[in-house]
């Protein structure tokens, strides 16, 4: 158990924590949310033991084994990726590294290497060393990879690593400070999964909905130097706030005018000399009367605010047979695309294919091996991503940061765009280096956003923003009249954003116009069309009659007509499933209502997956 007892901490004019008191229980699986700056990972910290307090104190009790993972860290290894994650079973971990040494150095028949075999044999290091190389596939490290020096990783990969050692710990208690920030959609989808069914307590902090809505049965939410309880995932706290929100809004209205009554009384009797001391009683009485308050969370009433754009000409980015490669490994070639003026392209692919590459060959981060890209007529670009982040003044105040990069036209508006990525009254004044990490993100931000361009070019652009801040951008930018290439995990970002979508699939670069969601159901449909083309080829190889003869019984009168009705079918099931997902998410963990959502989640699931099966065979049947 971990006990929070009356935690204190001020930062100059900020209460970070006013007096909290808080049990948490070793099986809770807590997510931990609240704005930029609201100081959840200074709560992890102090439960971690590395952060002081004004007052009060974290009690742990004795025993429990605590984990915690930063937000922020930087790995120092001289060590593979895969001897270094083996380092996390601690004495079996040097076992290993050592064995591995005198391995490389041919001293196998040495007593020590014995005595390592035999010490690593009894303590279980066959099933230890496969389920470390289980979690690191998990995260996204092909097996390939895994002698690779960590020393070669980028800071996000890094993360990874740690992120592995640490699930690898079996902790009584996570702390986890926004772990899947530097995770592709795969590696999340593992994650949730892995601490869906994991023995472990975790308190989680992240600004992914999707996330603790999937993992978490309670939520915290941090905010003005207080803990609120949810007992509940992350749905189920928005929609319990918006009821209070709502109840608070009704009683302060009738306050209000309880009030408004109470004076109207007051100056009347004030008027006559009789009642003068009864108005005086009833003044004192209402000031002493206790009034409704409810801090309603931030809410910024204005939209991004863009400068005023420059007309580009009609084709903003010609990119021609472009290839790149690190060493052996292609990253993509022979990329030719172009970008129309007003478009808004995500670049969507799997684990590690090297989006950020792509795009960074566009900004001259990269040098492309071959082929040309050229930007069209009067176009203007302005460049997001983290290296900018960590480029920031320190020094500098967060308003003077802004307004040093500001064009002409914007810079009496850079009040304005700090307000709407909430940015609020005294803390335009902080000084870059105490931010958050989603306030120095949102700081870059607003300096991308006051610059006199037309085009942006962002690498996650929301990684580290509170929801409330993604929304503001990814409203934005949808409304953005420029032209936006960008790279994002968020899916309801690429979904929201995207008005075509440019593939990296094993180097191959494609271009898809429409949105995430019909290019989603156009790849399904590739995979489908084409496993079933496998199998009927397969089929036909091994039993030609048989396949032959059910393909002929089976088959429709119109196989297209049959498949675009299978297809649509498939459309709708989709929809339903994603709908009883979301559904999922409004039940407590353990109810009744939970249980029988779950039943039509799984049948749902279960008709879908049958009515893609159905596809599959009609069209194999269909080309037989
Ligand atoms: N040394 C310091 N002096 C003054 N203010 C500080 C200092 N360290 C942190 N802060 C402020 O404390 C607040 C809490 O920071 P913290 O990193 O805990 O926020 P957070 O909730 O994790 O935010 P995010 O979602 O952006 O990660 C921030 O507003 C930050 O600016
Ligand atoms: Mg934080």
């Amino acid at each position: 158990m971990i006990r929070l007892q009356g935690l204190s901490l001020v930062f100059g004019e900020q209460t970070i924590f006013n007096n909290i008191t808080q049990l948490i229980q070793e099986d809770e699986k807590i997510g931990l949310v609240g704005p930029n700056g609201a100081g959840k990972s200074t709560l992890l910290k102090a439960i971690a033991g590395q952060q002081k307090l004004t007052g009060g104190h974290v009690q742990i009790t004795s025993g429990m084994r605590v984990a915690y993972l930063p937000q922020e860290v930087v790995l120092q290894s001289q060590y593979s990726i895969f001897d270094e994650t083996m380092l996390a079973y601690g004495e079996l971990g040097q076992w290993h590294v050592r064995a591995r040494e005198l391995e490389r150095a041919g001293q196998m028949d040495c007593d020590e290497y014995a005595t390592l075999q035999s010490d690593l044999a009894a303590h279980d290091y066959g099933s230890k060393a496969s389920q470390a190389r289980k979690v690191l596939v998990g995260l996204g490290f092909e097996q390939e990879r895994h002698e690779m020096p960590v020393s070669t990783l980028s800071v996000g990969w890094q993360m990874r690593v740690v992120l592995t050692k640490l699930l690898l710990q079996d902790a009584d208690m996570y702390l986890f400070d926004e772990p899947t920030n530097h995770l592709d959609l795969q590696a999340r989808e593992w994650l949730c999964r892995f601490l869906r069914q994991s023995r472990s307590g975790y308190l989680l902090i992240s600004h992914d909905r999707y996330v603790l809505d999937q993992v978490c049965e309670k939520t915290f939410v941090l905010g003005k130097g207080k803990l609120r309880i949810y007992d509940g995932n992350y749905s189920y706290y928005r929609r319990a706030y918006d009821e209070q929100v709502a109840h608070f809004r009704a009683a302060k209205e009738a306050q209000d005018r309880d009030i408004a009554q109470r004076k109207q009384t007051i100056e009347r009797f004030k008027a006559k000399a009789s009642k003068a001391k009864m108005a005086k009683s009833m003044e004192k009485q209402l000031d002493r009367m206790e009034r409704v308050e409810f801090d309603e969370e931030m809410v910024p009433e204005i939209g991004l605010p863009f400068p005023p754009l420059e007309r580009a000409g009609e084709v903003v980015l010609r990119v021609e047979n472009l290839s790149k490669s690190f060493g052996e490994k292609l990253i993509f070639k022979d990329a030719s695309f172009e970008v129309a003026r007003g478009e808004r392209i995500a670049i969507v692919a799997p684990n590690g294919a090297g989006k950020t590459t792509l795009l960074s060959c566009l900004y001259g981060a990269h040098k492309p091996d071959a082929g040309t890209f050229s930007f069209g007529h009067n176009v203007a670009t302005a460049v997001f991503e983290q290296e900018q982040v960590a480029a920031l003044n320190q020094n500098a105040t967060v308003l003077e940061e802004v307004e040093n990069g500001a064009c002409k036209t914007m810079r009496g508006q850079v009040r304005r765009v700090l307000g709407a990525l909430l940015f609020s009254g005294d803390s335009v004044h902080k000084k870059i280096r105490v931010l958050s990490g989603g306030e120095r993100n949102r700081v870059a931000l607003a300096k991308l956003l006051v610059q006199q361009v037309n085009m942006l070019i962002l690498d996650e652009p929301t990684n580290h923003l509170d929801l409330l801040a993604q929304q503001v951008l990814t409203e934005g930018l949808a409304s953005y009249q420029g032209t936006v290439i960008f790279v994002s995990h968020d899916r309801d970002v690429v979904s929201k954003v995207a008005t075509a979508i440019i593939s990296l699939d094993q180097g191959k670069v494609s271009y898809y116009p429409g949105t995430y969601e019909s290019f989603c159901f156009m790849r399904e449909q590739q995979a489908a069309a084409q496993s079933a083309a496998q199998r009927s080829n397969k089929g036909v190889a091994q039993a030609a009659a048989p396949v032959k003869a059910k393909a002929q019984t089976d088959l429709p009168a119109d196989p297209r007509k049959a498949l675009q009705a299978i297809e649509r079918e498939i459309a709708k099931l989709d929809e339903a499933v994603k709908k009883a997902v979301m559904v999922l998410g409004d039940y407590e963990y353990g109810t009744a209502e939970y249980d029988r959502a779950l039943d039509k989640y799984d049948r749902l699931r279960e008709q879908l997956d049958e009515q893609q099966k159905l596809w599959e065979e009609v069209y194999a049947a269909s080309v037989a």
